[in-house]
């Protein structure tokens, strides 16, 4: 009973959250480096204000994040410590193609994943790779239109290909598209995409998205050809739709949220467009670019495993207004706690999302991301007594073992949000932490960097260690 024997706990980071060093060693501009931190930042996330140069005036996180770049050897020795199995992180593109569209890659970019890799394996932490984690060279966006541009499933191509070869018998775990669909609301954090004036924002994303479908497909066929022991996932902003009530109506809105999400899913995992999505197109006078070739190709390479990340339940109403970041709106459930950022607390509703999950697609899961946003408060010796952060950590494991235990669902590990404290992608803040690792940081980028183990560490490290038998 409890979780597999190779459960693989861990944490999950993104490069542009972290890496910083945005311009050392080749690496191009990419797009999410000019997502300011401060009131503008959901405009520019959201495509609707366009900002491709850094303007005065205006901070940019991504540039410096917490410099993993210069201290990876520190931080993974720290994941190391806490018995990390592994460790998901992802590739800064544009380090790997400045451009996006050059013919060969940047040598002294895949010479700083060789490095990180190695640091993993030394610890036997397995990596597991997010190829893009909202990232984009800004010289495809500007070129070539972000996703919108058929081109850029070539480039994608690419950029697979020459991660499957060189990191072949290093990693093994890839994940094409981080939360693919946050896209839809997120355009250019999620497609590069700012729309133009007058231009069709529905037609524009779907075939963005058709763009990332296809190209997500390809990565599996050529990540499975280079390498057949390759496990190949997609990645879900889960976390599943409640109705307000039990009114027809409230449940039927509820569903139709769901199935918002679960489109690209359902693509990747099943290989072909739904029904529903085929009827909600034709009503909307979509044609889905089909080229020749791409339905084949759907059909078959499909994902290996699900992967997801899970925070918080939602919550659709037939006439109630839905509020929130604007990114994935939820209407206000009476029954549950927030976070300090308002997100709704719901452990329960995590053995809602996996069965849910499980039951549509029939495959292992894996939980890639899931944590507490807090702000944290130093004592004079600098640590940090995190026991909401436990608190909340514990409850979710201990959902999470209840639905493998009871419900017999496959997990194959657990990564939680933010292992040492980084920029969030939401706010652009270092103030909204998430880590079992302190790093002195503040949201206008003063602090000594300086890591330090918050009470959490200790936790976590007892957690993997029981292999999730002792929450205490
Ligand atoms: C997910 C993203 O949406 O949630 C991460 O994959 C992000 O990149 C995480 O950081 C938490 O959100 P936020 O806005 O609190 O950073």
């Amino acid at each position: 009973m409890g979780f597999r024997k190779d459960f693989l706990w861990g944490g999950a980071t993104a490069a542009n959250q972290c890496e910083g060093a945005y311009s050392l060693d080749g690496r191009g501009l990419a797009n999410v480096d000019l997502i300011p931190h401060g009131k503008d930042r959901k405009l520019v996330l959201t495509g609707q204000r366009k900002m491709y140069s850094f303007e005065e005036g205006q901070y940019y996180p991504a540039q410096t994040g917490i410099d993993m770049y210069h201290h990876f050897k520190e931080d993974i020795a720290l994941f190391a410590e806490m018995g990390f199995k592994t460790y998901r992180m992802s590739i800064a593109w544009s380090r790997i193609f400045p451009n996006g569209d050059e013919e060969l890659p940047n040598e002294e970019g895949l010479k700083f994943y060789d490095a990180l890799f190695h640091e993993c394996r030394k610890y036997d932490i397995e990596p597991l790779v997010t190829i893009t984690h909202f990232d984009i060279p800004m010289h495809l966006v500007e070129a070539y239109g972000g996703w919108r541009n058929r081109k850029m499933i070539e480039f994608y191509k690419r950029l697979v290909t020459i991660l499957f070869q060189r990191y072949k018998g290093i990693v093994k775990y890839w994940l094409t598209f981080n939360e693919i669909n946050v896209m839809l609301h997120a355009s250019f954090m999620g497609a590069g995409i700012c729309y133009e004036q007058g231009e069709d924002r529905y037609k524009t994303i779907y075939t963005a998205a058709h763009h990332e479908l296809v190209a997500s497909a390809w990565a599996t066929k050529i990540g499975h050809e280079i390498d057949p022991g390759n496990k190949i996932g997609c990645m879900l902003a889960a976390g599943t739709y409640y109705p307000l009530t039990c009114k027809p109506e409230d449940v039927l809105a509820a569903q139709k949220a769901g199935q918002k999400n679960f489109f690209f899913i359902d693509v990747q995992s099943r290989g072909v467009y739904p029904n529903y999505a085929l009827k909600e197109f034709e009503r909307n006078g979509f044609v889905i670019p089909f080229e020749e070739d791409d339905q084949r190709i759907l059909k078959e390479n499909t994902v290996d495993f699900i992967s997801f990340s899970y925070y918080r339940s939602r919550c659709a109403a037939h006439d109630a207004i839905a509020e929130g970041d604007g990114i994935l709106d939820s209407v206000k459930n009476p029954f549950l706690k927030t976070s300090d950022w308002g997100w709704d607390i719901d452990p329960l509703g995590l053995r809602i999302t996996m069965n849910e999950l499980y039951d549509r697609y029939q495959k292992p899961l894996f939980i890639v991301e899931n944590g507490l946003g807090a702000k944290d408060v130093p004592d004079e010796n600098g640590f940090v007594e995190d026991d909401y952060r436990i608190d909340y950590l514990r409850r979710h494991i201990e959902v999470m073992k209840e639905t493998v235990e009871q419900d017999g669902v496959d997990l194959l590990g657990y990564t939680s949000w933010g292992p040492i404290d980084l920029v969030s992608a939401g706010t652009g803040e270092m103030s909204k932490r998430y880590g079992f690792i302190y790093v002195d940081r503040d949201d206008q980028g003063n602090g000594s960097l300086k890591r330090t183990k918050k009470k959490s560490f200790d936790w976590y490290k007892k957690v993997i260690a029981t292999n999730g038998e002792d929450l205490s």
